[in-house]
């Protein structure tokens, strides 16, 4: 039941449209779908070939005449339509089903359910097979028409696609409305909403002078939680008028929050279905990084309007290229509208985190992957995040007026099509001249490549030479791909790298000739030199600014030289990137060393610390905290087993710890003083000034709460408990979490208070799961199961799961591989309880074993039995058990 890329083909059939009728009923809802098929002149013959799942067929006739059995055949999954009445079937007809769905009881979230508020639907990738049949691929476009029918006292508002062009009640209780969307769309675009909801209303005025209805739909009493939501959806709207020349196509755009819901949010056309963790924000409920994200997802929707829907996918081979372009776009966006250096910083480091382990893994893919078993388990860092970094590759390569016209020429020659990754790449290509057919092997590839720099100063001719090296070395994708019988691709891949050569007095030596001092290398061979004339002075070379290339970076600089580069690179994101560097060269000789005493932390980088303290205090407090976040404990055990070495989670946390508190004991004065200096002036704001004095505010706090225990006691523990009671969420969690990682008494009367405060707050509740499931504190893991069992927590909402079971996986690496092997237990008790009930989510925390063999023989031995505990469950959903069979195979 593995897909391959390499059997697509096109499709027999077209439907040009699809009415639809949904009835929803209390016991029951029933769907009748009116097809207009008609043969595809360039198809490859054959029969009508429909996807139907869990749907009761009531109904089936073509063109007015009822099918008899022989005409057709139905199993699980497939409807397969033969003939009429014996006759050949011919090129045009319409085709009329009726079925009956349950949405009731539909817990998977996937296709049409039910939640506390009324029915919501959730189609991408194939839940749309779920609420009628339907030939369920992307590159079947037809106009859609939706009639809902509901109890008009429960479900005052009844939504779909594209404009409402009728409504009117039936009896005494029932009433309808009919909607017509005037794009062609693949039915994953497809969205039906019954509900109670409260509306948010407000209007743009697109630049050509379309006035567009905007309406946020959320749970009743919410109103007073989207105005920031509708703001980022004005924000948006004009910003792709303005970079990319995009403009909102519809009359209505609307947002509908639900609180039950797999995934962040869901681009329908011109009706976007939310979690609402990305749509509601009160100051006093929300945190700064909500609103942020808030921003982050309601434009990444938005903008998947052209990006994704105008022009879409061909298959789901090819889902990178709506979803790597838009992060790329949603990127941009944050960019422009926050800061760009500390838009930066966060992309990059989540990359890390969750990316270069995926390409490490068991799951390792290229952003456009060959074959999968289970589409939904594609949906990941690499085809997301990984995607936008090839992307933003192409950007550095062409330059920015050459990828807008890019762009330009990508929309003129595919709008309303379905299309392929190569199809976007050509447009970028012809628009800029430059050849990429080498480039076009990123979107082949798996795994993270090394590049490997080497520098050489020549003072006698002044001249600098950098010689530059790549390798990528087999993943477990080629593994997969062998064992298929399918081609391995290989050569040099062509990589982009940023580089600025700064000097002893902190000035770029490739300022006169190139624009901010970097010129951007294009790195083809294997390894390549490359050389720099009338360099007045040894310089030290800052290598992949920006984080040109999602690459692995092996460039020997000596700590002077980071501390160099900490000081003066010109690029920001590369002045991080150096401190980031110096931290894990600290914290791993601190692993070596096994943890403790602290011999192993050097007075430079302390006195590094000092300074960028300073700074922020001073200048930017949003990057200085930026700097001051040590490398997570995933990346320093994905340094660790990209050294071969076996991974130490207890060792690394017990650093990690150390050095917190040294940097506590010798830098109590500044972090005391930078608490001081960056108290609120004004009210609660979520701009960006404000932002980054609290990010630094609170991370000086947490410092001090890293201080011995008299001080703790008499200083800080004060100031913390203050802080639960602030005025807005940011500082309360800052202060919260701090307390969860603390063995003192007023952490249970904090964490009561909170719950009793936030009980009727489901978004809030989320965060106060977190904060336990996050706590370094022993004993963790029992809390966590314990916490299962708590009234808050309810396995049926993936809010409820990701934030305590999946952040506990996710996000404590020291006690999900607890040694005791108890972590790796709860995991697979959740994903065996879950699997049945809604796979997609029990397969993104199956995700948590991914690094399992990195770890030592006791671990590896206590993940094994949990997996093959998995694996050898019976009716194991075809989710998880793509994710566990990659974890165990080979490897
Ligand atoms: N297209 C959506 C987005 O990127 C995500 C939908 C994911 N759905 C899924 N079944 N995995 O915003
Ligand atoms: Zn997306």
């Amino acid at each position: 039941d593995t897909i391959y890329l390499k059997d697509y083909a096109p499709p027999a059939w077209l439907i040009d449209k699809l009415d639809l009728h949904v009835a929803i009923h209390e016991e029951y809802t029933e769907v009748r779908g009116m097809l207009a098929c008609r043969r595809n002149p360039a198809g490859p013959g054959g029969e009508l070939v429909l996807d139907g799942e869990e749907l009761a067929l009531q109904e089936l006739s073509l063109g007015g005449t009822a099918l008899v059995d022989s005409d057709y055949t139905l199993d699980d999954d497939t409807l397969c339509i033969r003939a009429v009445r014996g006759a050949a079937l011919p090129d045009h007809f319409t085709l009329e089903t009726r079925v009956r769905i349950d949405p009731d009881s539909n817990t998977q979230l996937s296709g049409l359910y039910r939640s506390r508020d009324g029915y919501f639907s959730q189609c991408e990738a194939q839940g749309f097979r779920r609420i009628s049949f339907f030939p369920d691929r992307p590159d079947i476009m037809a106009r859609f028409s939706c009639t809902i029918e509901a109890e008009r006292q429960d479900f005052p508002q009844l939504l779909s696609n594209g404009n409402l062009v009728a409504s009117g009640t039936l009896g005494n209780t029932r009433h309808w409305a009919r909607w017509e969307d005037p794009y062609a769309k693949p039915c994953y675009l497809f969205a039906l909403v019954a509900a109670k909801l409260d509306m948010l209303e407000d209007s743009f005025v697109t630049r050509s002078g379309r006035v567009v209805r905007l309406a946020v739909y959320v749970e009743p009493g919410k109103l007073d939680q989207c105005g920031h939501a509708m703001s980022a959806l004005k924000k948006s709207m004009s910003w792709d008028e303005q970079r990319f020349g995009l403009e909102m196509d519809l009359d209505h755009y609307m947002i509908v929050a639900v609180g039950d819901f797999n995934m962040g949010a869901m681009e329908n056309k011109g009706l976007n279905i939310f979690n609402t963790k990305y749509v509601l924000a009160r100051p006093d409920t929300a945190t700064d990084s909500d609103y942020q994200n808030i921003d982050r997802v309601i434009a990444h929707e938005y903008f998947h309007n052209w990006t994704g829907n105008r022009v879409t996918c061909r298959d789901w081979f090819q889902l990178s290229l709506k979803e790597g372009l838009t992060v790329f776009r949603d990127q941009e966006f944050s960019a422009d509208t926050h800061s760009s250096a500390v838009t930066r910083i966060q992309s990059v480091r989540q990359l890390r985190i969750a990316q270069f382990p995926e390409d490490a893994g068991p799951m390792a893919h290229p952003i456009r992957p060959v074959s999968y078993a289970e589409i939904n388990n594609f949906y990941t860092a690499t085809v997301y995040e990984k995607g936008a970094e090839v992307v933003r590759m192409i950007h550095t390569l062409i330059g920015r007026d050459a990828f807008r016209h890019g762009m330009d020429l990508y929309f003129q020659r595919h709008d309303g099509q379905a299309v392929t990754c190569e199809d976007f790449v050509a447009a970028m290509q012809d628009a800029s001249g430059l050849d990429l057919s080498q480039f076009r092997r990123w979107y082949s590839r798996a795994g993270t490549p090394h590049l490997k720099a080497e520098g050489c100063y020549d003072a006698a001719v002044q001249r600098y030479t950098l010689t530059l090296s790549q390798s990528l070395a087999p993943t477990a994708y080629e593994q997969r791909l062998q064992d298929a019988g399918l081609a391995i691709e290989e050569g040099p891949l062509h990589i982009p790298v940023a580089l600025g050569l700064v000097l002893p007095d902190g000035s770029d030596a490739l300022e006169r000739e190139y624009p901010a001092g970097t010129c951007v290398l294009s790195l083809t061979e294997s390894t390549q030199r490359f050389v720099f004339d009338h360099i007045p002075a040894e310089p030290v070379a800052s290598v992949l600014r920006g984080f040109s290339a999602p690459v692995h970076l092996d460039f020997p600089q000596s700590d002077a030289e980071l501390a160099h580069l900490m000081a003066y690179d010109s690029d920001a994101c590369n002045r991080w990137e150096a401190g980031q560097r110096l931290a894990s060269r600290v914290l791993l000789a601190g692993v070596a060393a096994g943890g403790q005493d602290t011999a192993w932390i050097p007075e430079s980088f302390v006195a590094a610390v000092d300074r960028v303290l300073d700074d922020g205090m001073r200048h930017d407090a949003a990057l200085a905290a930026e700097a001051l976040i040590l490398p997570a404990e995933q990346v320093l055990a994905e340094e660790m087993a990209g050294r071969g070495q076996i991974i130490d989670p207890e060792a690394i946390h017990r650093s990690r710890l150390t050095l917190r508190h040294h940097l506590a004991a010798r830098l109590r004065d500044k972090f005391e003083a930078a608490w001081q200096a960056l108290a609120p002036s004004s009210p609660y704001a979520p701009d960006g000034l404000q932002v980054g004095r609290r990010a630094l505010r609170n991370l000086a706090l947490g410092y001090l709460a890293e201080s011995d225990e008299a001080y703790l006691k008499g200083h800080v523990m004060p100031r913390l408990m203050a802080q639960c009671n602030a005025d807005n969420m940011t500082d309360v969690i800052a202060a919260l979490g701090t307390l969860a990682n603390l063995d003192v008494a007023e952490r249970t009367t904090a964490l009561a208070d909170f719950y009793t405060r936030w009980q009727d707050e489901a978004l809030v509740v989320d965060k106060w799961l977190q904060v336990q499931a996050t706590s370094r504190l022993p004993g963790t893991a029992m809390r966590v199961r314990a916490l299962m069992g708590h009234g808050a927590f309810d396995i049926k909402n993936p809010n409820k799961v990701y934030a305590l079971v999946r952040a506990f996986c996710a996000a404590n690496p020291r006690h999900f591989h607890g040694a005791d092997g108890e972590g790796y237990r709860l995991a697979a008790d959740v994903i065996l309880q879950l699997q049945a009930m809604n796979p997609q989510v029990a397969a993104r925390i199956a995700r948590a074993f991914d690094r399992w063999r990195q770890f030592d023989s006791e671990r590896q031995s206590h993940a094994r039995t949990q997996l093959e505990r998995i694996q050898g469950s019976t009716n194991l959903a075809r989710d998880v058990a793509e994710v566990v069979g990659n974890a165990l195979g080979k490897g």
